[in-house]
């Protein structure tokens, strides 16, 4: 049975760049701060007439050219975001419509935050493998800057815009495409990151905009500790499945929330930190979005090469959790 293998990678940053020194004029912070605890130097932010499907639609002609993929080809849209063009149609349906895809073919969207791009890989693979799709396209895009409370600056300084698209098709070859994956989610501690309103349980009303409850509200500390030890986890657990020692992984994709979490992941499992992609200091956290803009950056740096053990990690709200590894 073929596995999910990945024919093309695109990535849209929107034009605005706002740097740490922006952030310096609009809450109590400094450059130091950020960059030592976060990593962070800059974050990409959308214009104000731009919508997630926007971005992704921008991301979408450059993994389609490097797939060599039509749209007619296209055969399910898998979308992964917590800031969707809205709550329903799915985003998936806009991009369907914007990129001219085929009418008929499923598309939806998937909410597991900045687990996002992880869940849908293993969604495609599961497609692929039971040959409910041949080329879909699969993407991980956020606006978070939208639902960003500007006056906190224990989470301004985070998060930031972009979109990245994969287009997943079976492996060209046994040897190659997603040898083993795990997905885990625990609801418990959903409230520890958390969007309040907007939703069913409180929707928007002139008290909650006044609240600022539809802006994201996280124990920054409390996700912390979760994220390192549950991306180790994943990690070394896909690495066992797969039979690659932490040596042999020639690209590290982790989620990039924070480069202190990157770099503890690397001294738990042994993964060489050189192999790891860290662009969150042009890009900041942009939760679904950080793992295929990240691996965009690596593929057309070149740094991707035949056969190549690429290892994907991500932590995100719910919790949701979880890591791949492809032979590329
Ligand atoms: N500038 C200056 N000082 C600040 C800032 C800031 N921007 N933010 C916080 N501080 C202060 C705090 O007020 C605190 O001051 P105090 O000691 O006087 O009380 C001090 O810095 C330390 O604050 P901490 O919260 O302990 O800082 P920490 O080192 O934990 O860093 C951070 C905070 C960056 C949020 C970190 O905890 C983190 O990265 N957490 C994980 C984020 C993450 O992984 N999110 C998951 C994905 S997001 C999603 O799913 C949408």
């Amino acid at each position: 049975m073929a596995r999910a293998w990945i024919a093309g990678t695109g990535a849209y940053l929107p034009a605005k760049v706002l740097t740490n020194f922006d952030l310096e004029k609009m809450v109590d912070t400094s450059d130091e701060w950020i960059t030592q605890r976060t990593g962070i130097r800059e974050r990409h932010i959308a214009a104000d007439d731009e919508a997630v499907s926007d971005l992704v639609i921008k991301a979408s002609r450059p993994a389609m050219a490097m797939a060599g993929a039509v749209p007619q080809d296209i055969d399910a849209v898998i979308i992964c975001t917590i800031t969707p063009d809205n709550n329903f149609p799915s985003t998936a349906c806009w991009v369907q419509k914007g990129l001219g895809l085929r009418a008929g073919i499923p598309a939806f969207d998937i909410s597991a935050a900045c687990s996002g791009f992880l869940y849908g890989l293993i969604v495609a693979d599961s497609l692929i493998q039971t040959g409910g799709a041949k080329c879909v396209l699969l993407a991980g895009a956020e606006i978070l800057s939208r639902i960003t409370n500007w006056t906190d600056r224990n989470t301004c300084v985070l998060f930031g815009d972009g979109a990245g698209v994969t287009i997943v098709t079976p492996s060209p070859d046994p040897r190659r495409g997603l040898v083993a994956s795990c997905w885990h989610a625990d609801g418990n501690l959903g409230d520890l990151l958390v969007q309040p309103a907007g939703g069913s349980r409180l929707p928007a009303s002139a008290e909650t905009v006044a609240g600022r409850l539809h802006t994201i509200h996280m124990s920054g500390n409390e996700v912390f500790k979760h994220a390192v030890r549950a991306m180790a986890q994943a990690a070394e657990t896909v690495l066992a499945e797969a039979q690659v020692s932490p040596a042999d992984v020639k690209l590290f994709v982790p989620h990039q929330a924070n480069i202190r979490i990157l770099e503890a992941t690397c001294q738990r499992t042994g993964i060489p930190l050189e192999r790891t992609v860290l662009a969150i200091d042009r890009i900041g956290n942009v939760s679904a979005a950080t793992i295929p803009i990240g691996l965009d950056m690596s593929n057309r740096e070149g740094k991707i090469s035949t056969g190549d053990a690429v290892l994907f990690d991500a932590f995100g709200g719910g919790f949701t959790w979880g890591a791949a590894l492809m032979r590329w």
